[in-house]
């Protein structure tokens, strides 16, 4: 296991000095007990372990949806699986996501990155992986509109680095994590969609996820890579880090601040809660059919300014009249392009035994709740990532845009030009 160091974020960079910026760091601690004090949250399903599956890799494990997933796995199956958390600990992601299993001898992080073909092919060796579970990403869409290249980067190509090395070492299973974004925006009155749906993809983070799918069939059928694709909903609940529109909004009202809604807030998405789609991805696992797609839907269709609506209620704050709303709500540029809404057909999932167990209204009241307590401190300093103004990444610093580019300028263009290296920007 990576030894773990600790130390404290600062607003320096090791080979830039002292600068207006946040640095990130997934590694340490802020509050060195926090995650002591923390629920340990995972999904509810158990089957019999599969014969023939021992040692299983989980790409982006220390990020949101795969660190619900890695809990789950080591904890549920401790006797059966080993798990191999393997992460590049991107600005997004936190070790506090899987501390509390450091202790667990079925459990592993390895630091690395899903780009290298080093990286991946030396851990499959080293822990003779059978099972790879692939959620490794860049995820945030609206950082996709600045800098599609790193989407492209790792999504597409991290995945065919994965699918590449998973053939040379003959995994038995491949298990990709995709997104009803693929799918494109289905009308108001369109029906839901099925896996069979063509894909229709608006965005770099959905076109890029689409490209990625591509190449996973691509090893399914040319090689007989024993593959399986779920496309979820929108995934929502704690330790999803704050750029995001349910964490962001949440830590905004906790700290009394305005919300920043894109455009009119009439674009709806369906919501599923972290534990629902771990308890989705182990059905498939377990009781899915290789070669198949599995969308994973929730019954929770909500638009951006009722979430505005139910966020606020959840913190006491006044919501039922459009005054209320306009001094907690501040509209902004909406994205470049916004899909309306997403639909998918969960009928096949259902026929595996699975179905959404927690409602919204549950949901949401305890991802308030753990916001409230653990918010400030799991990830860091995030009052930039919270800022109204466009935010810039350059691997795990965070700077305004403004602040940015004053440094650009102060630095006389001696600064080299990030193609294909970290730099993102969001709204
Ligand atoms: N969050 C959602 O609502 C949602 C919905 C449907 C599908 N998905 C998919 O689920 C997966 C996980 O999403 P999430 O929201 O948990 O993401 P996240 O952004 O919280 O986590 C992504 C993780 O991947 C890691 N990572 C990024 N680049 C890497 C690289 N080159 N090598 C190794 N690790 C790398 C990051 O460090 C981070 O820990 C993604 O594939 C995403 O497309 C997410």
């Amino acid at each position: 296991m990576t030894a773990i160091t600790e130390f404290q974020d600062e607003n320096t960079h090791p080979s830039t000095g002292r600068r207006n910026s946040t640095v990130l760091n997934p590694r340490a601690y802020v509050d060195s007990s926090i995650w002591t004090r923390a629920p340990v949250l995972k999904g509810t399903t158990k089957f019999d372990p599969l014969p023939g599956v021992s040692n299983i890799l989980v790409t982006g494990g220390a990020g949101f949806i795969a660190c619900w997933f890695v809990r789950h796995l080591t904890l549920t199956y401790a006797g059966s699986y080993r798990i191999i958390s393997f992460d590049k600990l991107e600005y997004c992601s936190s070790l506090n996501n899987t501390r509390v299993l450091e202790d667990c001898p079925n459990f592993t992080f390895v630091q690395g990155d899903i780009t290298s073909p080093t990286d991946v092919k030396r851990c499959l060796r080293e822990y003779n992986i059978d099972t790879i579970f692939h959620f490794a990403a860049q995820s945030h869409v609206d950082l996709s509109f600045g800098n599609s290249y790193q989407f492209t980067n790792t999504n597409v190509y991290g995945t065919h680095v994965l699918l590449e090395s998973a053939k040379a070492q003959g995994v038995e299973r491949f298990i990709h994590i995709s997104t009803d974004e693929v799918y494109g925006e289905v009308d108001a009155a369109g029906d839901d969609v099925l896996e069979s749906s063509l894909l229709a993809p608006t965005n770099p983070y959905s076109a890029s996820k689409a490209a990625a799918e591509m190449m996973v069939n691509a090893y399914f059928k040319s090689f007989k890579l024993p593959v399986i694709i779920v496309r979820s909903n929108n995934v929502y609940g704690p330790h999803q880090f704050p750029e995001k529109i349910i964490p962001k909004f949440a830590m905004l009202l906790h700290r009394r601040r305005r919300l920043l809604l894109h455009g009119d807030g009439s674009p709806t998405r369906r919501y599923l809660y972290a534990g629902d789609i771990v308890d989705a991805i182990d059905t498939i696992f377990h009781k899915g059919t290789i070669g198949q797609i599995y969308n994973i839907d929730s019954r929770d269709e909500i638009s951006n300014l009722d979430m505005c609506r139910r966020l606020l209620e959840l913190f006491n704050l006044p919501h039922s009249t459009s005054e209320d709303l306009r001094s907690w709500i501040q509209y902004t540029e909406d994205r470049p392009f916004n899909d309306h809404r997403y639909a998918t057909d969960g009928s096949k999932l259902a026929l595996l035994g699975w179905k959404q167990k927690t409602s919204i209204d549950e949901g949401l009241r305890a991802t308030v709740d753990w916001y409230r307590r653990f918010g400030e401190v799991w990830w860091g300093d995030i009052s930039r990532i919270l800022t109204p103004f466009p935010v810039v990444y350059e691997g795990n610093e965070v700077f305004t845009r403004e602040e940015y580019e004053a440094w650009d300028e102060q630095s006389d263009g001696g600064k080299p030009m990030q193609i294909n290296g970290n730099k993102s920007y969001t709204m």
